[in-house]
């Protein structure tokens, strides 16, 4: 069911210089990241709530306990702290907030079974369980500039699982392209881990913000990833999912390197009953078990730019039947021009059949300033 110790220290061996640990547990250290590499490895998590009126984002609360930098402006980032936690959301009235509290360390601690715990100096932390079904995470930075307080728990209402269907390596080597691949299509494929412990479930939040309570329980989300470069220095473009819908959960990951025409997509659709699809494919290889976002529609995106009023989310299972689903905006925090995150409704299912609705948090990482019309 999970990564065995010698597996992985074989494949990162091969795959990385910058590789001095090894994970034991899935949702451990992969990587490591210094003052002095380019390596990022980041916890990130996210419970989205119903909103309070239609048209405005729900209460939602989204963390990141980060080791390095996603995204670099310049190599040199020696006088930037390593370690830090974002945080961003909604109150219940759609008011945003966004905060990074800097931590003197960032330690992970491997326990029992998949046991993992993250230590972010004295300004928050996180524990997994052994067995993966629940994440309980603290903020303990109370004082201004900061003034954040409190709790959220996750708990699991999936199976964990890597991108490709398959519980031995946490990349995206098997839908590798046969070609000559350039670096950043090499480093996309083979050392951009993702590993998704929690694909789905609850979440209860009670948190307070410089003395405003935002207490809600809504749907939960956690994965990790980690890289040996900063997102900028080899995706161009990246769109990112999840949400919680009717029966079903799902996440989906679209990616283009720098220099790159590859449409990489990971697609994750399931239910309580089952898997319906795990895959890992560059977009047009194949026709089934696929999964396909298609941005639609034209709005007024961050800084003058123009973003997609919505999008279009498609799988198409092993035995070609069609799930469809539309996402569409309802607030955008963080909102600039390389990093637009967007909460929303979802609307969708089997095609054909009932139409569900729900909540979703989807993304457009964009450090290749491409530019959008529809
Ligand atoms: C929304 O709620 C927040 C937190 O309670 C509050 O600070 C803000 O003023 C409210 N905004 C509006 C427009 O009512
Ligand atoms: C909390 O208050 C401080 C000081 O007024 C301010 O700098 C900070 O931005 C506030 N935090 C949030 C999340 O609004
Ligand atoms: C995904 O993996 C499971 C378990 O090994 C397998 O039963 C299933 O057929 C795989 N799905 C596809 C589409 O290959
Ligand atoms: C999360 O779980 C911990 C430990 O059981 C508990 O102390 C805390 O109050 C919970 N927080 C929330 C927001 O439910
Ligand atoms: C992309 O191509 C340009 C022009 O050939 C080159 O200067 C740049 O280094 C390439 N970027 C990466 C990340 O390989
Ligand atoms: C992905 O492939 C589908 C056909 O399977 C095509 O309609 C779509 O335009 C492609 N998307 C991108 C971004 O290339």
């Amino acid at each position: 069911m999970f990564l065995s110790k010698k597996t992985c220290v074989s494949l990162l061996l091969a795959s990385s210089l910058y590789v001095s640990t090894c994970a034991v547990s899935f949702d451990g250290q992969y990587i490591q990241p210094t003052t002095t590499n380019d390596a990022v490895e980041w916890w990130w998590g996210s419970a989205v709530g119903i909103p309070e009126s239609p048209g405005s984002p729900g209460p939602v609360l989204q963390f990141l306990f980060y080791q390095g930098y996603s995204v670099l402006a310049d190599s040199d980032h020696s006088s930037l702290p390593e370690y830090y936690i974002t945080i961003n959301g909604f109150f219940p009235n759609g008011t945003d907030f966004s905060l990074t509290v800097p931590a003197t360390s960032g330690v992970i601690s491997e326990g029992n079974g998949n046991e993992v715990t993250g230590t972010w100096g004295t300004v928050g932390g996180f524990r997994i369980s052994s067995d993966l079904k629940t994440m309980f995470v603290t903020f303990t930075a109370p004082d201004a500039p900061y003034g954040i307080s409190g709790s959220m728990n996750l708990t699991s209402n999936r199976a964990n699982h890597y991108g490709c269907n398959v519980t031995d390596s946490p990349y995206f080597d098997v839908s590798k392209p046969s070609q000559t691949l350039n670096d950043p299509e090499e480093t996309l494929f083979t050392q951009l881990g993702w590993a998704v412990a929690i694909p789905g479930g609850t979440a209860d939040v009670d948190i307070t913000i410089n003395g405003t309570q935002l207490q809600f329980t809504g749907n939960g989300y956690h994965d990790q990833n980690w890289m040996p470069l900063a997102l900028n220095e080899f995706i161009s473009s990246w769109y990112f999912g999840f949400a919680e819908i009717g029966p079903y959960t799902l996440s989906y990951v679209s990616a283009t390197p720098l220099n790159s025409s590859v449409v990489f997509n990971t697609g994750y659709l399931a239910t309580d009953q089952a898997v319906l699809q795990n895959q890992c494919s560059v977009n047009g290889s194949k026709t089934t078990d696929i999964s396909i976002i298609q941005p639609t529609g034209e709005m007024a995106g961050a800084e003058g730019t123009t973003a997609p009023s919505g999008w279009t989310l498609t799988y198409v299972v092993d035995d070609g039947t069609e799930y469809e689903f539309k996402l569409v905006p309802t607030g955008v925090n963080p909102d600039i021009v390389i990093y637009q995150r967007w909460t929303g409704l979802i609307s969708g299912g089997k095609k054909g059949e009932k139409s569900y609705e729900g909540v979703a948090t989807f993304e457009w990482l964009n450090p290749g300033l491409n530019v959008y019309s529809a």
